[in-house]
């Protein structure tokens, strides 16, 4: 799961699971990957439970214009 993460990306998903953290990069660098895997790595260890998260996402073809 965190094998092809890059440093700062492992950093984020493994994070101390009581931590906020903001990530904040440019478009195709691998946010969204960091998000999923934390979620399954969070899970995976037993430190949350699938129904205490949840996950919005939006594309810009949402927004008004
Ligand atoms: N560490 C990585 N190594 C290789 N490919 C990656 C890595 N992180 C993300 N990717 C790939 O790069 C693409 C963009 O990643 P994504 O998480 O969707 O970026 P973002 O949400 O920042 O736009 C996806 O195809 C994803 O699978
Ligand atoms: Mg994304």
């Amino acid at each position: 799961m965190l094998d092809n993460l890059n440093p700062p990306q492992l950093a984020a998903v493994t994070l101390d699971p009581t931590r906020h953290a903001l990530v904040l990069a440019g478009a195709g660098s691998g946010k969204t990957r960091v998000l999923t895997t934390r979620m399954a790595w969070l899970i995976r260890n037993g430190m949350t439970s699938p129904h205490s998260l949840l996950a919005v996402t939006f594309t810009n073809k949402a927004a008004r214009k």
